[in-house]
């Protein structure tokens, strides 16, 4: 066995690296991740500041550039990921706005999965498109239609899988060698699976993107998010749209998004596995017409979902006929609750056609399999058992 002391953080399996990676004590020794809830940052004399802003001494400057707090989860999160570099961000919007704008200019073109959550489609459809970027959206399962799409002029690809609402799924490392083949980067949204489940920088992607508001933080409490990638390509796309636009993450949020990272594999270990046994139970349900879950072999991309994913992710969609069933079915749920979000350890169900998705029009929802019927549900931490029965009575009265 190896000497302990002798190990770099990097040779730490993932579970000690989410409790120790980047912790960064102060001259208190506390127990805890210390939350350095200061805007900005004082210096010895005015040479020191000089020097610290021409970058020529270490030390942070303003809390919209760096801050220790911010630091520990970058730091962390890069960690587990496997990256040179994040930068954290207010929320995943923020995440994925940075990450898109600030690699593309006037007259580039994106290729973009049709399945994307609904504001990340609105970055792309109405407003890089004002600033002169066109985007083509194609079936992000298809590759001959990532194939046929990418040009010259491509600059990005982008694609979330699993995709939301209906767990759509990708093949990164194909995508990317397409993309790389005429120099295009590859972003990845990898909210739904988590960095528990997939790695895409390991499968070739450039950027990963995270809405740390879902899994990470996992307990309802804040926003945030966070862009991963090599060094050099995030100083060179990110550090100036960063520090001159703003989308910093609060030192609070970052706090609490450290704790969560620390309960982040054994969470969603345990909701996959939940998510897992209730696929099942709701595809045996007559009233269900189709169950989605990534890691059940009747999914339509089952088998890049097993060559890409270490699991299943903790999100099930499932098709109840029409709206009123679908209905039905949310208002009989007893412990599970109604809300858009997920990655939660509340157990949540959502009818995407009229909340997540409701802006995506008619058209491009038959275009992305979205149908009336279809629910998404979000499984948490409660107890397997008291799930099922939740969900079999409301199944029932669907
Ligand atoms: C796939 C995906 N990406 C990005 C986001 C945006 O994250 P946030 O709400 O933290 O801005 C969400 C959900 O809101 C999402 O589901």
């Amino acid at each position: 066995m190896s000497d302990p002391s002798e190990e770099r953080p990097q040779d730490w399996a993932p579970a000690t690296r989410l409790v120790r990676g980047g912790l960064q004590r102060s001259a208190y020794g506390e127990t805890s991740e210390a939350l350095f809830l200061t805007q900005s940052f004082v210096y010895d004399s005015a040479e020191a500041a000089e020097a610290r802003f021409k970058g020529e001494a270490p030390g942070y400057v303003y809390t919209r550039y760096g801050n220790p707090t911010l630091q520990m989860f970058e730091d962390r999160l890069a960690l587990l990921e496997g990256a040179e570099l994040c930068r954290a961000q207010a929320s995943g919007m923020a995440a994925v706005h940075t990450a898109l704008m600030g690699l593309l200019k006037a007259g580039d073109h994106v290729v973009a999965g049709r399945a994307l959550f609904g504001s990340c489609r609105w970055i792309l459809k109405e407003w890089a498109s004002r600033f002169g970027v066109e985007t083509t959206f194609v079936d992000a399962a298809d590759l001959d239609a990532w194939r046929g799409a990418i040009r010259d002029t491509t600059r990005v690809a982008f694609l979330e899988t699993p995709a939301n609402p209906l767990l759509d799924i990708a093949d990164i490392a194909a995508i990317a060698e397409l993309a790389h083949a005429v120099g295009t980067k590859v972003v990845v949204d990898n909210v739904f699976a988590t960095p528990i489940f997939q790695s895409p920088l390991t499968l070739g992607a450039d950027v990963v993107v995270y809405s740390a508001t879902k899994h990470i933080d996992g307990q309802g409490r804040v926003l945030g998010g966070a862009i991963l990638g090599a060094r050099d390509l995030l100083e060179s796309a990110y550090r100036d749209i960063i520090r001159h636009t703003g989308p910093a993450l609060s030192p609070f949020n970052a706090w609490v998004l450290l704790k969560g990272l620390e309960t982040l594999d054994l969470r969603v270990r345990r909701q996959a596995e939940t998510a897992g046994r209730l696929a099942d139970m709701i595809a045996a349900h007559p009233k269900v017409r189709q169950t989605l879950y990534p890691f059940r072999p009747d999914h339509p991309q089952h088998a890049t979902a097993v060559k890409q994913m270490r699991g299943g992710g903790s999100l099930v969609a499932f098709d109840l006929g029409d709206q009123a069933a679908a209905f039905r079915f949310l208002n009989a749920l007893r412990i599970v609750d109604i809300s858009n979000n997920l990655g939660d350890a509340k157990s949540m169900a959502t009818h995407p056609a009229t909340t997540t998705h409701r802006a995506v029009p008619a058209e491009e929802q038959a275009l992305i399999g979205l149908r009336p019927g279809h629910v998404r549900l979000s499984v948490g931490l409660e107890d397997a058992g008291d799930l099922a029965r939740d969900i079999a009575r409301a199944l029932d009265r669907a």
